[in-house]
């Protein structure tokens, strides 16, 4: 039985985006075809994803110095909050990422979400003296990140452009997560003629790498 998390990077619905429709797709695909295994949904503009923020980094300088006494109750609950985040992730066997392309890269939330949960010391990597060594590597895990784009970059000059989807696939591996699959619904923005198409291909990708997951 795997544990699947499924990480919504989106503020809206399926009724309008894109990327969210490629998430519900999977997630109806596949629980039909694993009913058994233990679905988890992190819904990054509605649950609790705390910022790295000043408190957060007052109450790490706190650990740091051995001043843990002096870490006050918000911070506290801040930190116990990113914990389980990350213990969440953790705990998953396969990730799935739902997230649009806003301005050559993902919306702010999912940023968030990889501070607080995905790029932990201590829980996805160690920092050693030969350097950082990823954690979660040979157990298996597996991501899929699902995403929309207007425009259309595979083989273009601005292909270079792609930088969430790098950025995301960059962090994973660096956690120790190598097997990551993405669909892009691209251009939907660009070809407005062939949005419907460029959907349903995107849609049938999803249901075969659901079914193969
Ligand atoms: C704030 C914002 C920024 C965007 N920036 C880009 C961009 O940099 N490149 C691009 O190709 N499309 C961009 N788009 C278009 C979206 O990527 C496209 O509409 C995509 O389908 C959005 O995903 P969704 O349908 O899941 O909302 C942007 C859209 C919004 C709302």
């Amino acid at each position: 039985m795997a544990k699947v998390l499924f990480v919504k990077g989106h503020p809206g619905t399926s009724a309008t985006s894109i990327s969210v429709q490629l998430l519900e797709r999977f997630q109806a695909d596949y629980t039909a075809k694993n009913p058994s295994d233990t679905v988890e949904v992190v819904d990054l503009y509605n649950d609790n994803i705390p910022l790295v923020d000043a408190e957060v980094l007052s109450a790490w300088g706190k650990f740091q110095n051995g001043k843990a006494a002096e870490v006050t109750a918000t911070e506290g609950a801040k930190l116990a909050r990113m914990g389980e985040l990350a213990d969440q992730f953790v705990a998953a066997d396969k990730i799935i990422f739902a997230a649009p392309m806003w301005n050559f890269g993902y919306p702010p939330m999912v940023k968030a979400y990889i501070d607080a949960a995905v790029v932990v010391a201590g829980k996805t990597f160690n920092y050693t003296q030969t350097g950082p060594v990823a954690l979660l590597g040979d157990k298996g895990k597996k991501a899929v990140i699902l995403e929309s784009s207007g425009s259309h970059f595979t083989g273009t000059p601005a292909e270079g452009y792609t930088h969430a989807s790098n950025h995301l696939k960059g962090i994973l591996n660096f956690v120790g997560i190598s097997d990551v699959e993405f669909v892009t619904a691209e251009g939907v923005g660009q070809f407005p003629d062939k949005k419907a198409e460029i959907i349903a291909a995107a849609l049938s990708k999803v249901s075969s790498l659901a079914a193969a997951a």
